[in-house]
């Protein structure tokens, strides 16, 4: 960020709560012109009011799998786009069902918002997008993982992270990662334990150092754990 005459721009979707709202906070303090977006009005209000006190934000209400809300989202972000992090994420029907009873419309819906969306928004962005830019998805362990119950958002996620993998060999010249944040304390992991005690997770702003240094850093394109990117000094 330092040294450029004009501030870079982001789109990060689900800003109002959890990850995109601490990684929302985080670019804003750190000088990164953003389009933020989230469905309920009232959390991302509230999302933006903390935000603006930070930085420069454009709050958009809107569903990702909207089609016009896409466009609206890219138009917003202004020339040349930097960054777009596909955070907007849907858990699908809770408590977890087993595939052999999964809902097949649900499933549809996970997919239109956890892996069409951020295709769809990628090819929007991809003519906007400047030198150097890069694309984040944020994907989870349970899109490797073969865990009881975790087959619809998981499947959602391994078809997340091929995409990733597919764009990144299409566009050498960009920077194109997914990542996965870890276990955290959020309204969508409380969703996929809905009588537990969440407490012992730890809190979304502990994935943010390990997604800055995707942002900020060099790495080559790929899947990434965040827990893997803290600097060596931090790490527990
Ligand atoms: N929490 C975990 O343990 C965990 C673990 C691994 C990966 N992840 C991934 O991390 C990312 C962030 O998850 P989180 O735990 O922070 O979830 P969260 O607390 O549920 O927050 C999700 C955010 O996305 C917004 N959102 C959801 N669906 C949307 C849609 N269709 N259009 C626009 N915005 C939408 C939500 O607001 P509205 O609902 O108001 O739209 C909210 O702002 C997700 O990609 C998730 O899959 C989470």
């Amino acid at each position: 960020v330092s040294g450029r005459t004009k501030p870079p721009n982001a789109i990060v979707t689900g800003a109002s709560r959890g990850l995109g709202f601490e990684l929302a906070k985080a670019l804003a303090e750190r000088g990164w012109r953003l389009v933020v977006d989230a469905r309920g009005a009232d959390a991302l209000e509230a999302a933006a009011d903390e935000l603006r006190a930070v930085g420069e934000v454009i709050v958009l209400q809107g569903d990702v799998a909207d089609e016009r809300h896409r466009q609206v989202l890219v138009a917003a972000a202004g020339e040349p786009v930097d960054l777009l992090v596909n955070n907007a994420s849907v858990l699908g029907a809770s408590p977890l069902p087993v595939l052999a009873d999964y809902p097949l419309a649900e499933l549809e819906r996970v997919y239109r918002v956890n892996v069409l969306a951020p295709l769809a928004l990628t090819q929007l962005a991809l003519p906007h997008l400047g030198n150097g830019a890069v694309i984040l998805n944020v994907t989870s362990d349970a899109g490797a993982e073969a865990y009881e119950g975790w087959g619809g958002y998981g499947s959602s996620k391994a078809a997340l992270d091929q995409l990733t993998a597919v764009l990144a060999a299409e566009h050498p010249d960009l920077r194109i990662y997914s990542v996965d944040p870890g276990d955290m304390r959020t309204e969508m992991h409380q969703q996929a334990f809905p009588r537990e005690d969440i407490s012992d997770r730890p809190p979304p702003s502990e994935s943010i150092p390990g997604l800055l240094r995707l942002i900020e850093g060099e790495l080559p394109s790929g899947r990434y754990r965040a827990a893997d990117l803290v600097p060596v000094s931090s790490a527990r």
